[in-house]
């Protein structure tokens, strides 16, 4: 028998073989977990057109990336790859495989072209680790870097970053490959529609994520593409009267969804979007929203045949499946452009979408800092009239929210519950944002029959220590309470059981006492009970502000005396962009003065007990 380098390869996973048979010599990765990584990948692949080089998507995940040492097999080849990183630097559940590939594996990469994108978030520490860390990569595996690591950072302006990479890759690669002159810039739809006139309701998507009808047939085990719809049994205001915004403890009933989750975990919730909302947008695009329809991918190589689930209604798509309140990215008002009856209308779209100073500061101006989405695009620019089909294929997947939750399974078995502020601003241009799913989930109160919410478990990381005889210190303000709700639940129930419980302390911030002190009363019992210790800053209560790193800073002795001395663990929830980064400080601080050690050595303290997970942080910005 001959052996044969991937026994298990089928053609399917063959990105070789469909390059081949489709006559490109483009292949874009992506890595991504919110579509983000996706997006950009698939632009990537469509401009290829333009410079001779015809693109295909690829998912690392559905592909056998060992066949990357034989893509030089074609000529003039290359593989992009647009890689997010997320959480302690972690790779995209997608792209896990291939990175753990290029980690342990040893292939000769002679021969290979590449470039590579990263997506990340410069308020987390592992900012861009897993591009940074594929691009090098690769070189040491003898590819050949075509051009240089480009790096996007979603807390500024991810889309910018992007098309400024973007720019100068494209006269790179045409010099590497010899190419002359950029074809015509032409706008390509990658899917075809079809309108439907009597398709039998049950063959209709209703904003199910993947089966038909799963919805009404629920069947386990449920995760991101399956979720359990689940009754809203509890959802009450947290805030005092006096607060001008509110948050909301909201209790979901998973009695008989075989669903388990642990203190630490995070709930995902898939929301709806504000039907006044998609009505406008039928409105303005002229489009009875009840027509049924369906998009369908015109590259028959991709492994991806329809954008969201089809077919539905436009009313669907617009409700369950489509991001309609985001800042839409330049390549949506390039595409849009072509659609102003208005000659100015469709210059100053384009100009928006252009690479040129002007054109990125006029998106940054008029997009960004004016906040508008599409529907406000729409209502500001009264000759664009798109095509709904065509918006639907071009706006982003509606995504699912996530939130810690606040209850433990100790005690709550059959209901997971979760804290969350109610997402509600006031933009420059006068209109009130509201938060998606935060406003939609606000409205969700226990009734018969109950209202039902999309939801599923995602696991985490964030897990108290193995034996509850090992102190915490946990640091949560605002909402970033709500894990730390469920690990004191869990303490209190191991100290109820008779078990040795080690010192629980909290930190806790919020503005004003009577206002937004969430969860008061329950947090005053554990202390009554010997339970917690809890230390409050409320930092608009004087003229000055109190923060709970303030309170750190005053405790130090007891900081170290638990981190130190008693080889305790600290725990950080709420607020990526300020508050961890601080807290972190403190904690540096504390070790260089209260264990005296040089700068150095107490950033490799604080390294260790990252890595033993006697430091670990739940932040979101
Ligand atoms: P969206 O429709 O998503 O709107 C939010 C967006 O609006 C923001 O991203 C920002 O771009 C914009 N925005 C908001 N305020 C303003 C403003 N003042 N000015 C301009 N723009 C603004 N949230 C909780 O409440 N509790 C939790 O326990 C919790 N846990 C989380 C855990 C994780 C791991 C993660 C990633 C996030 C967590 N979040 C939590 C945040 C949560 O997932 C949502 O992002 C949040 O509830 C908003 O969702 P939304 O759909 O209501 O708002
Ligand atoms: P502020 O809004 O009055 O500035 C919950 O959001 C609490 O955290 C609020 O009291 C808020 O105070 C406070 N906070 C804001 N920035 C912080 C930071 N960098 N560190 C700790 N707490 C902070």
């Amino acid at each position: 028998i001959q052996p044969t380098m991937f026994p298990m390869q089928t053609s399917e996973n063959s990105f070789i073989k469909k390059l081949k048979s489709s006559g490109r010599s483009l292949v874009v990765f992506y890595g991504s977990q919110t579509g983000t990584a996706e997006e950009f990948a698939g632009r990537l692949a469509k401009e290829g057109i333009r410079y001779k080089m015809k693109g295909m998507v690829a998912d690392p995940e559905e592909c056998d990336m060992e066949e990357l040492v034989h893509l030089k097999t074609i000529p003039n080849s290359m593989a992009v790859f647009c890689l997010a990183t997320y959480g302690e630097g972690d790779p995209t559940d997608n792209a896990m495989e291939f990175v753990d590939w290029l980690k342990n594996g040893n292939a000769n990469l002679n021969g290979l072209n590449y470039a590579v994108f990263g997506l990340g978030n410069k308020t987390y520490e592992h900012y861009n680790e897993v591009a940074i860390y594929v691009d090098h990569r690769l070189e040491q595996l003898g590819a050949t870097r075509v051009f240089e690591l480009g790096l996007g950072d979603d807390d500024a302006n991810i889309e910018d970053d992007f098309i400024t990479w973007k720019d100068k890759f494209w006269p790179i690669v045409c010099d590497f490959f010899g190419i002359e002159g950029a074809g015509e810039d032409v706008s390509i739809r990658q899917y075809k529609l079809t309108e439907h006139v009597d398709l039998p309701a049950d063959r209709i998507y209703t904003g199910e994520l993947a089966r038909l009808h799963s919805f009404k047939n629920q069947r386990t085990p449920f995760d991101a593409k399956n979720p359990f719809l689940a009754p809203v049994k509890e959802n009450y205001e947290l805030h005092g009267s006096a607060s001008e915004r509110s948050c909301r403890h909201i209790e979901f009933d998973i009695d008989g969804s075989k669903m388990r989750y642990e203190a630490g975990d995070h709930l995902a919730v898939y929301p709806v979007n504000n039907a006044e909302l998609v009505n406008k947008i039928g409105e303005k695009c002229g489009a009875n929203l009840d027509t049924v329809f369906t998009l369908t991918n015109t590259d028959e190589e991709s492994t991806k045949k329809h954008p969201f689930p089809c077919p539905c209604s436009y009313r669907t798509a617009l409700t369950h499946y489509l991001d309609i309140t985001s800042n839409p990215r330049t390549h949506v008002l390039k595409e849009l452009a072509e659609y102003c009856s208005d000659a100015n209308d469709k210059e100053k779209l384009k100009l928006m979408a252009s690479t040129s100073a002007e054109g990125k500061a006029a998106y940054q101006q008029w997009i960004v800092q004016e906040n508008r989405n599409i529907v406000h695009i729409l209502e500001d620019i009264p000759s664009l009239k798109p095509a709904l089909d065509h918006l639907c294929e071009i706006l982003p997947r509606l995504q699912c929210r996530y939130y810690s939750i606040s209850s433990s399974p100790k005690l709550y078995t059959t209901s997971i519950h979760i804290t969350a502020v109610v997402v509600e601003y006031k933009t420059p241009t006068g209109r009130i944002n509201k938060g998606v799913t935060t406003s939609w989930l606000k409205e969700k109160h226990p009734s018969n029959p109950p209202c039902y919410v999309p939801i599923f478990v995602r696991k985490s990381q964030f897990r108290l220590p193995n034996r509850p005889s090992i102190p915490i210190v946990m640091v949560g303000p605002g909402t970033g309470i709500a894990p730390f709700r469920a690990f004191i639940q869990e303490r209190d129930f191991a100290r109820k059981e008779g078990k040795e419980v080690g010192e629980t302390i909290l930190y806790f911030g919020c503005r004003k006492k009577d206002e937004d002190f969430l969860y008061k009363k329950e947090l005053e019992e554990y202390v009554k009970s010997g339970t917690l210790i809890l230390h409050t800053a409320f930092s608009r209560e004087q003229a000055q502000k109190v923060y709970v790193t303030h309170l750190l800073e005053k405790n130090k002795d007891e900081l170290w005396r638990v981190i130190g001395k008693q080889n305790g663990h600290i725990y950080v929830c709420g607020d990526a962009k300020n508050m961890a980064r601080d807290v972190h400080n403190i904690l540096l601080k504390v070790v260089m003065e209260k264990g005296k050690m040089s700068e150095l050595d107490a950033a490799d303290y604080i390294k260790k007990m990252d890595s033993q997970k006697r430091y670990s942080s739940d932040v979101w910005s």
